[in-house]
C-alpha cells in the first residue's frame, strides 16, 4: 500500500502515513507557466493499492486530484481509495432552483470514474455519499474537535443551527457538559437570522460547533447571541475552516475567544488533526 498526498492535503497524508505505517509515495508537481498542473508518482505502485488524499477545495485542486487518480490508474494501481478531507461543493447538492446543477453529484461522478473506494469527513449531508457510483463511506471530526475542547472548562456546546445538533449532542457526551442549538433562517450566501432563544449561557464558556465556517456569518451571529446571554468565553470549532474574505476579522470583531479548526483545509486555526478519524478504514 501507498498513501499520495495531493499538495492541499499533504499534511493529512502524512499523518496516515505515519499512523498506518504506509509509505508515502514520492511524487513530483509544478505548474506549468500557463498556470496549468503536471504531477508524476515516482515510486512504483504497479500492482499496488494506492490511498490518494486531496481536499477537493479551492477548484484547482480538484483538477489535481484528478489527474492523481489517472496518473495511479496509468501506473497500474491494483486499488485506488481516495480520500477527500473536504470535499468541496458538497452543499449544492440538490437543485434549489430549476437550471441549477447538482454540483455534489457532478464531482461525486468524476471522482467516481477512478476510484475503487472514496472517504471524506464530514460532509455538508450524508446521503451526498449516494452519490458516488463506488462505496463512499464519511467520518466525523467531532471526537477530536471535542478532545480538544475537553481541556478548556466548557460548560455549554451550542449548535448555531438543527441541521449540526447531533455532532454538540456527541460532543457534550465526550466533553461532559450540555448542549443547545439555536434556530437559524439563511437569508442568501452571506445572511442569516438566528431566532431568538432562551439560552443559558450566563456566566458560562460555550463551545459553538459547525461543520463549515465559510464566511464567518453564521458563527458571528451566534456568538452575538451568546453575547447577548452573557456568555463568558465563546469558542468556536468546525471541521472545515475555509475562512472566506474577512470571515477571521467578523468572527474576531463578534467576541470571540479562540477559533479551532480541523486541518481538512490547512489554516493557522489547524488545531485538531483528521488523520486519526480516517486511518481506522485502511486498518
Ligand atoms: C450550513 O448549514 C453549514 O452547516 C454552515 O453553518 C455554513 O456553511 C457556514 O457558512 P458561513 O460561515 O458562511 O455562515
Amino acid at each position: 500500500m501507498y498513501i499520495i498526498g495531493g499538495t492541499a492535503s499533504k499534511t493529512v497524508a502524512e499523518d496516515l502515513s505515519k499512523e498506518l505505517g504506509v509509505p508515502l509515495a514520492d511524487t513530483i508537481s509544478k505548474r506549468f507557466p500557463d498556470e496549468e498542473f503536471y504531477v508524476r508518482i515516482v515510486d512504483n505502485i504497479s500492482g499496488e493499492h494506492v490511498v490518494i488524499v486531496q481536499t477537493t477545495y479551492p477548484d484547482q485542486n480538484i483538477v489535481e486530484l484528478f489527474l492523481l487518480q489517472n496518473a495511479a490508474k496509468e501506473a497500474g494501481a491494483k486499488e485506488i481509495s481516495v480520500v477527500i478531507p473536504y470535499f468541496g461543493y458538497a452543499r449544492q447538492d440538490t437543485k434549489f432552483k430549476e437550471g441549477e446543477p447538482i454540483s455534489a453529484k457532478a464531482l461525486a461522478k468524476l471522482i467516481g470514474i477512478n476510484a475503487d473506494k472514496v472517504i471524506t469527513a464530514d460532509p455538508h449531508k450524508e446521503y451526498i455519499l449516494d452519490f458516488f457510483s463506488t462505496s463512499a463511506y464519511s467520518c466525523s471530526a467531532v471526537p477530536e474537535l471535542a478532545k480538544y475542547l475537553k481541556d478548556k472548562n466548557i460548560d455549554m456546546v451550542l449548535a448555531p443551527d438543527k441541521g449540526a445538533l447531533k455532532r454538540v449532542k456527541q460532543a457534550s457526551t465526550i466533553i461532559g457538559c450540555d448542549f443547545d442549538y439555536m434556530e437559524k433562517t439563511r437569508i442568501d450566501g452571506t445572511t442569516i437570522e438566528i431566532k431568538p432563544k432562551k439560552l443559558n449561557a450566563q456566566n458560562k464558556n460555550v463551545a459553538i460547533i459547525d461543520d463549515i465556517i465559510s464566511t464567518g456569518g453564521t458563527m458571528a451571529v451566534s456568538i452575538q447571541e451568546l453575547k447577548k446571554h452573557g456568555a463568558k468565553n465563546i469558542f468556536v470549532a468546525c471541521t472545515h475552516g475555509l475562512f472566506a474574505g474577512d470571515a477571521v476579522k467578523k468572527l474576531n470583531s463578534a467576541g470571540c475567544n479562540e477559533i479551532i479548526s480541523t486541518d481538512t483545509v490547512q489554516s493557522e486555526f489547524s488545531k485538531v488533526k483528521i488523520a486519526p478519524c480516517i486511518s481506522p478504514f485502511f486498518r
